[in-house]
Order: structure tokens, then sequence, then C-alpha cells
């Protein structure tokens, strides 16, 4: 059994190696961000984002092994991130993947990255029960997950136009607050009234699905015709929005398909307000929360070797010739 595994992760703009033990120790887990490369454009530009993982790759694997204690000869397996994502970044750590696993000749995982999200959770609570419902918000996704079991999920919603971290950023590149927008809007609504403006609260009462575009197009307007609103309490009215439909959506769920627990996963879970919210939601349904570390909640490469030690057990190694799919959906029950 492949217990050792190296991650690789690269479908954005994080650079990430790290080496895990059974899908449950993290022996190292090095993220390198491009953040900074990207920051002056407002958003993430994609060749930018691949050339900066050829560089980065190589270096943050040699740290993941250094740190984890392993010999490259102790390593078991290499699983990878082979979508979704952009293609350019995607390819250079499918590559490097293979190029390991072949060096090694151990098996080369393909991995789902929204799969490495769901079992993130996994990483730092590995008694939690299944089934369980995952909020998966990031910036590029907004889905509600039912895990029946390993490798068996059921989509039960996801947004109808930009996901929950696309809103938060691009809120804050309306206001001026730079990218990405997440981590500042939840930094500057500390100090903002969330009641202050009543944001619309999109598809409320409409099963599991979210739209966020109309809330954007509605701070936009009221930003307009109010130029003298506090930044604080536009910021902290919007993420009250985001958050409110966030939480009613996923504990109906989870009360709805009988879960065992509620957990968040993706960029957005590193929301101060989305966590408390959604503690406090579990604690009064009395179902179990489980809210990942928020460097567990961005991306990162520990995630996909867990995910790549259960698809190992499943359904072993993927072929080589495997690509990088940009669209990849999460494989579905
Ligand atoms: O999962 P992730 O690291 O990358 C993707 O796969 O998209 O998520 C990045 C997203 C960005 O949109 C960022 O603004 C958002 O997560 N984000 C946050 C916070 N930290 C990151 N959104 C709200 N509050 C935060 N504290
Ligand atoms: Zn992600």
């Amino acid at each position: 059994m492949a217990d050792l595994i190296l991650g690789i992760e690269t479908s954005c703009d994080e650079t990430a190696a790290a080496v895990v033990e059974r899908a449950t120790r993290v022996r190292s887990s090095v993220v390198a961000s491009q953040i900074d490369r990207h920051a002056r454009y407002g958003g993430v530009v994609p060749e930018i984002a691949s050339r900066a993982h050829v560089e980065l790759l190589t270096p943050v694997v040699a740290q993941a092994l250094v740190e984890s204690g392993v010999a490259d000869r102790d390593i078991e397996a290499v699983a990878v991130t082979a979508g979704p994502g952009l293609v350019g970044s995607l390819l250079v750590g499918v590559s490097a993947a293979k190029a390991f696993a072949l060096v090694w000749g151990v098996p080369f995982v393909a991995v789902n990255h929204l799969e490495g999200h769901l079992y993130a959770a996994f990483l730092e609570e590995p008694d939690l029960e299944l089934p369980l419902v995952v909020l998966l918000v990031s910036g590029g996704h907004t889905l509600l997950v039912h895990m029946e079991d390993h490798g068996r999920y059921r989509i039960l919603g996801s947004t109808i136009d930009d996901a929950a971290g696309e809103a938060f950023d691009k809120v804050a590149r309306f206001l001026g607050l730079g990218y990405p927008g997440g981590p500042v809007i939840d930094r500057i609504a500390a100090d903002g009234d969330p009641h202050a403006i009543a944001f619309p609260r999109a598809m409320l009462d409409h099963d599991y699905d979210f739209s966020f575009s109309g809330l954007k197009t509605a701070v936009v307007n009221h930003v307009r015709k109010h130029p003298d609103a506090a930044t604080a309490d536009v910021a902290a009215s919007f993420q009250e929005a985001v958050v409110d439909v966030l939480v009613t959506k996923a504990r109906r769920a989870a009360r709805d398909v009988g879960a065992k627990g509620l957990c968040l996963g993706g960029g957005v879970a590193a929301n101060s307000s989305l966590r408390s919210r959604l503690v406090d939601a579990c604690d009064e349904d009395g179902i179990r929360p489980f809210v990942p570390s928020r460097s567990m909640c961005t991306d990162n490469a520990a995630m996909i070797a867990a995910a790549g030690w259960w698809r190992l057990q499943s359904e072993g190694p993927s072929p080589l010739d495997t690509g990088a799919t940009p669209n990849l959906r999460l494989p579905v029950a």
C-alpha cells in the first residue's frame, strides 16, 4: 500500500507541494503564492501563472521533501491536480508529477482539485463521520456537495453565475481594495455595520443553487447612489448578504439529507464571519461543524495528496496519458 504520497498543486496561482502519510498526517506542506505577481492586474493572468509555476515548482517540491524528512526513494506515489483550473498551469504540475513518478518508479495519481478541497477537512479530523455536507466556496466554485461515502459525491447545488470568491474579488476591485478581495473585505468588514445596507439575498428560498451577480450589481448601484457611504459598512453588509445565503442553504441541505456533519472548504472558507456563523448554525441544529484551519481552506498540495491516497485505494493509479482538463467535473455517484 502506498502510504507516503507527494502531492503537487498548480491549478491556479499557488505553486504547492506536500508530503502526506495515509491521507491524515501532513509531513510537510509548502505553498508559494504568486499573488504579488498578479495583484497589479487585479486578477490572475494565466500566462504569468504558467511561467511562475515552471520557475517555482522544482524548488517547492525540493523544500517539501526536505521539510518532510522523507527521502525521495521512500515516496510511494505522486498525486497531482489534473483539473479544473488554468490549462497552462495544470500542465506544469501534471508533467512534473509524471516525471517524478516515472523516475522513482511509483504510481501516478490524477486528482480533481475540488475533491482535494473536500478532503482538506479529513487531514485535520480523520475521524469525521460520513455522510457529510460540504460547502465548497472558492474563487472559481460554489458548490454544496453531499459526500455520501469516500469517492461518492452528489452535487446538491452550485452557483448559476459568479462564484462566492469571485463576488468578493469583484466587489473589492470596485471598492478599490485590491486583489484578492476576500481577505481585505473580511478585514475591513470587522469595522463596519453588517446591517447598514440591506443588500439582496438572491434565491434564498429556492433550492440549493446560488446567484451572486445581482448582489455585486446592487453594491455597485448603492455606492454610485451614495458615494459617501462608509466602505466598512458596504463591505460588512455585502459580506453579511453572502454569508447569510451560504449558511442558510448549507444548513438546510445538511438537515434535508440527514448529514452527520457540515464542513467548509475552499478559499472563502477562510472568511471569519462565515466560519463563526456556520459553527453557530450547526450548534443550533445539533450537527457537527467542521471548519478546517485557514491554511487548509486555501489551495494547498496536502489536500491533493490526501485525495490522491483515497483515489489510489479505490481506483488504483491513473494512466500516464492522463492530461490536464481545465473544466474537469467532480466525479459524482
Ligand atoms: O480556493 P482558493 O484558494 O482558490 C481557488 O481555487 O479559487 O480560493 C481563492 C478565493 C479568492 O476569491 C479569495 O478572494 C477568497 O478565496 N478568499 C476569501 C477569504 N480568503 C480568501 N473570501 C472571503 N473571505 C476571506 N477571508
Ligand atoms: Zn481551490
